[in-house]
């Protein structure tokens, strides 16, 4: 997936083509822009009070608490944007921002907006990180509020892809035991729990996550089948011949090459024989030259602000196979761009 500029006209279709348009300043000034402006526009709740019917400047206004002149401009650049549609002097949502934006969405993304305001001070890091090559390691150094925000945001990017990974990720027949590393919110755990009646999981958190992830996972949680360890994945042994299915996702991009291929080995020490190793993560092409945008940003993102980056298919079956698991079809996921699932079988 790729940001980019689209020419508007046939002069600027020639700009570009000619490279006389300042792509530079596309690239990096109306990208922070239009994310600062959606973002804002969520944090003030400016969607939500458009939600039942269309309204004016001033009604926004009111309700929200916020100035009319900037309430205007702010919604005036809303409608270029494509997230509200102006009919007269009254301003309504488009599907767009209903879709993805309501708070009461099935699908909102509403706390993944929340969270990057966080995401955007962390990216604050990025020169230090180049100068020392010390990433921020932002798991450790997290305040209670900002916990809060970053499970919540997650919670809200698990919604969109909890029914597919329900549905598709391989379970051993007859699985009883799962461990989910890093699970968080317990979303993907409770989908494969309510798929697999016979099927436990327990998920392995840091404490600071799960002291905000249990509030979420308790509203859903099927009959206490999912529950909650306290420790942390790069040290904690994993037990032995316990579990049918150790599944992770969004953490192998924290841990560096040598961290990750060190606990595949535990991991296969704890896979009963039959059972697998499920890496789900967002997945870099291993050809730096094929413009993946979204594999190549979220690299430099996780390397500057945790410890390490995005990983190819080739890279995540070597650590599975030191540790003498066996490759198996990776899982390419419809509801989340470039996102995988790496699964390894224990023999
Ligand atoms: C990006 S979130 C992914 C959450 C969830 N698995 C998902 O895909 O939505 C990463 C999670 O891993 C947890 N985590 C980070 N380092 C960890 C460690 N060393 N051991 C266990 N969990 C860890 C974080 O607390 C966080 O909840």
């Amino acid at each position: 997936m790729k940001l980019t500029s689209v020419p508007e006209n046939l002069a600027e279709r020639l700009a570009l083509w000619l490279n006389i348009a300042p792509t530079p300043v596309s690239d990096t000034m109306l990208g922070f822009m239009l994310a600062r402006t959606v973002m804002v526009a969520v944090k003030l709740e400016i969607f939500e009070v458009l939600a039942d019917q269309p309204q004016t400047i001033a009604q926004v206004a009111a309700q929200c608490s916020t100035d009319v002149k900037a309430t205007r401009i702010l919604l005036n650049t809303l409608v270029q944007l494509g997230y509200a549609q102006l009919n007269q002097d009254q301003y309504a949502l488009s599907s767009l921002a209903r879709k993805w934006l309501l708070k009461e969405s099935k699908v909102s993304l509403r706390d993944k907006m929340l969270l990057q305001f966080l995401e955007w001070d962390f990216t604050e890091h990025y020169e230090d990180y180049l100068r020392t090559g010390e990433p921020l390691n932002y798991h450790y150094h997290m305040d209670s509020k900002q916990w809060e925000t970053y499970q919540q945001g997650m919670r809200s990017m698990a919604e969109i892809s909890a029914w597919e990974i329900g549905r598709r990720t391989p379970v051993p027949a007859q699985a009883t035991q799962m461990l989910d590393i890093g699970g968080a919110h317990g979303f993907y755990s409770i989908e494969l729990c309510q798929r697999y009646p016979r099927l436990q999981s327990t998920i392995l958190e840091l404490p600071d996550a799960i002291e905000h992830a249990q509030p979420i996972l308790a509203e859903k949680n099927p009959n206490g089948r999912v529950r909650y360890q306290a420790g942390n994945a790069l040290t904690d042994d994993l037990g032995e011949a316990q579990w049918d299915l150790v599944f992770m996702s969004s953490l192998a991009h924290h841990f560096d090459e040598e961290a990750n291929a060190e606990l595949a080995k535990r991991v296969a020490r704890a896979l009963r024989p039959g059972g697998y190793y499920i890496v789900q993560d967002l997945i870099r092409t291993d050809r730096p030259k094929s413009g993946d945008h979204l594999g190549g940003l979220l690299n430099m993102y996780f390397a500057a602000t945790s410890e390490a980056g995005t990983y190819s298919e080739p890279e995540i079956h070597q650590w599975q196979k030191q540790a003498s698991l066996v490759p198996q079809r990776s899982v390419w996921l419809r509801s989340i761009p470039r996102h995988a699932q790496i699964v390894a079988k224990k023999m």
